[in-house]
């Protein structure tokens, strides 16, 4: 048995299953009856036993915060730069998807922003030599799940559409690349179920989805010290509209600046395309749904830019 007083964060066995590599050497524990109990077994037994519980309906087992940091650490070396491509894409999926665990579970750290930056320039590398949008699409569909081919997806749009930018420089797409895999964290797959319905049925959204934007840039801002201000108020901003119809603030057209603006959009364009399944066909529906939502103040330059990008 351990100290109850030490944090735990649970981690899905198929997440240790899919990475033996990083998590092998790591203490996994249970929650048996109330009481935190470390798995004992030999190294080579790593899969066998997780296959075990599985089959016994266990999905999940606990890692102690100081573990998982040496997870964060692990997934930070310069070394799964040399895997495959294939291979790379999938590790920096899973520090991606354990980083924003960690964070929902723990908060901000130094740490955590360094593993998702250099996941995102790891992936964004592997991600340039796609010819553009559509490409993009059919060549990680396959690979990636649904959230994280969505997260990339606005990822890449976003470099496409600063590019269109005078002012645009590699720290800046940074921030609003961070700002992507930040912006949701609190939410998970049924929550963004609810979104779609309550915004095609008219209906007002549970008070934990209305408030997601305010919950992370407040965390955000108690670590000012390694969150960038940009970050945080495109976190802030990512749900409002220059019409006041945006939540959770209502915010109009002038308080926003261009790069709030520039994420607003693409962002939006994503989730749309993510409602047809990824059909780039409707590019130009979707474009136009926008332009009739997204004008006034900066919103006017950040769509010139994203039809720009999205019809070449
Ligand atoms: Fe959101």
């Amino acid at each position: 048995m351990t100290n109850m007083n030490e944090e735990y964060k649970l981690v899905p066995i198929v997440q240790l299953l899919a990475n033996p590599e990083i998590f092998k050497d790591i203490s996994v524990f249970l929650k048996i009856s109330e009481k935190i109990v470390k798995l004992n077994f030999p190294d080579d037994a790593f899969k066998y036993i997780l296959e075990k519980l599985q089959d016994k309906g266990v999905s999940q087992v606990y890692l102690t915060q100081e573990e998982f940091n040496q997870v964060l650490i692990l997934l930070n070396s310069s070394e799964l730069a040399t895997l495959p491509e294939a291979k790379q894409v999938e590790v920096n999926q899973a520090a991606v998807n354990i980083t924003r665990d960690f964070i929902k579970q723990f908060g901000i750290t130094s740490e955590a922003i360094d593993v998702m930056n250099t996941a995102n320039a790891n992936i964004q590398a592997i991600l340039a030599s796609s010819p553009g949008l559509n490409a993009f699409v059919k060549r990680f569909k396959k690979n990636c799940s649904d959230e994280f081919l969505k997260l990339n997806l606005t990822n890449y749009l976003l470099s496409l559409v600063l590019g269109k930018f005078s002012w645009n420089s590699p720290l800046i797409l940074q921030k609003a690349m961070l700002a992507n895999y930040l912006c949701d964290i609190h939410l998970d797959k049924a929550d963004f179920e609810v979104i779609k319905k309550c915004a095609s049925n008219d209906l007002s959204l549970p008070q934990h989805i209305f408030d997601h934007p305010k919950k992370m840039s407040e965390q955000l801002k108690s670590r000012r010290d390694v969150v960038p201000s940009e970050v945080i108020t495109i976190v802030e901003q990512h749900h409002e509209r220059p019409d006041g119809k945006g939540y959770p603030y209502g915010l109009t057209a002038s308080r926003f600046n261009q790069l709030s603006a520039i994420f607003i959009v693409c962002h939006e364009y994503i989730e749309r395309l993510e409602e047809c399944h990824f059909d780039y066909s409707q590019h130009a529906r979707i474009a136009q749904e926008l332009q009739s939502i997204y004008f006034g103040g900066p919103f006017d330059k950040a769509m010139d830019a994203l039809v720009a990008v999205v019809e070449s």
